[in-house]
């Protein structure tokens, strides 16, 4: 195998997180606005084969563990088409895809056959008005049924991820632990974090873990801090000390994961981004589109990866810089 994917500050790179599409079919507040947002046009989109192509090279730098992610994912047409080609790819230990679940009922099934095994689904509220009002659209119900098609299907883990925001998602958050606790979901609330498409984000409008820990606790009592299984996954997690079952935190604001970081992304138009929140990226479109022979689409991603920083800058203030692009274009 080749050298691994080693950055300047030590740090191992194994994961890749592959958007397939900046297209969304709702409209979450704290990632796109309402209306008039402008999509990628079809040509400028890598095709499913350009995909692999760059997986293909990628994985003998190292990688083992890619993410399907969007905007959101199930709207570009027949993923498991990819998943397919993926999925058997000699080195990868672990594939998953990241949804909102509204087309979920209908692609369970055929996203598992084609070697899905596990999914983690976005949903913030199971209250509808409020859903409707964060989301813009009136789809909860969808959501519901598609995750219960995935329980069905039989898919390995489901973990469902809810953004944390001050003064709106609190009375969700007991609701939506039981839900998890009853069907075996791990439930994670990840920090509201500054990469929303209409720059709403402050400081005071984020709900850190700490506040959840101590709202969770006054209904079910003491949690526990798991001692981390992965110290590089982006998720903390507790236990509940009543062995109710487990509750996961991404605390990008209150305790960033940066030192440990292990990943990489492509964007759905074919750039290279060594961070979430990079400003800089690296075109590998033209290289897959020029009939670039592995090594070179190879020697690329090394340098991406040697570019990269210690880490995002949310909590300095004077420094940070908002990425240009926002969630629904990087994938989260
Ligand atoms: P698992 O493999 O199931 O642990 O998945 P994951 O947590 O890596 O993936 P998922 O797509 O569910 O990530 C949840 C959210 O965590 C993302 O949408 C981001 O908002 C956030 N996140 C993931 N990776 C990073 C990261 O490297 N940095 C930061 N700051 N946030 C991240
Ligand atoms: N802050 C934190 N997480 C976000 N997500 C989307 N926007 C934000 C934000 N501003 C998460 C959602 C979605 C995933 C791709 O990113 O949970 O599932
Ligand atoms: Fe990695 Fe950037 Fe996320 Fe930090 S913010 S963990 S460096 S992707």
């Amino acid at each position: 195998m080749a050298r691994p994917l080693v950055d300047t500050f030590g740090r191992t790179h194994d994961n890749l997180r592959i958007s397939v599409t900046d297209r969304c079919n709702i409209r979450c507040f704290y990632c796109m606005p309402e209306d008039g947002v402008r999509f990628l046009p079809k040509p400028e989109i890598l095709t499913f084969e350009e995909i692999a192509r760059f997986a293909e090279a990628a994985i003998p730098l190292g990688i083992r563990k890619l993410r399907i992610t969007g905007g959101e994912p199930l709207v570009r047409r027949d993923l498991d088409r990819l998943i397919a080609k993926l999925a058997p790819l000699p080195g990868v230990e672990d594939l998953a895809l990241t949804t909102n679940g509204v087309l979920l009922a209908d692609q369970a099934e055929s996203l598992y056959a084609a070697g899905l095994r596990r999914l983690n689904v976005h949903l913030d509220t199971l209250d509808r008005e409020r859903f409707r009002s964060i989301t813009r659209r009136d789809d909860l119900p969808r959501v519901l049924s598609g995750i219960d098609a995935a329980q069905r299907a039989g898919f390995r883990s489901i973990k469902i991820n809810a953004v944390a925001v001050k003064d709106l998602v609190e009375p969700d958050i007991v609701p939506l632990v039981r839900y998890g606790l009853e069907r075996g979901i791990e439930i994670r609330f990840i920090e509201f974090m500054p990469l929303d498409a209409q720059g709403l984000w402050q400081r005071g409008r984020v709900l850190f873990a700490s506040e959840i820990v101590e709202l969770l606790e006054r209904e079910f009592g003491p949690l526990e801090e798991i001692p981390d299984a992965d110290p590089r996954a982006p998720a903390t997690e507790y236990r509940f000390l009543n062995g109710a079952g487990r509750v996961g935190f991404i605390s990008s604001v209150s305790r960033p994961f940066c030192l440990n970081c292990n990943r990489i992304r492509l964007t759905s138009d074919g750039k290279l981004r060594y961070c979430l929140f990079a400003i800089e990226e690296t075109d590998v479109k033209g290289l897959l589109r020029s009939g670039a022979s592995g090594s070179q689409i190879q020697e690329v991603i090394r340098a991406n990866v040697h570019a990269k920083w210690r880490g995002h800058e949310i909590n300095n203030t004077a420094q940070f810089v908002a990425p240009p692009r926002p969630m629904y274009s990087i994938g989260g």
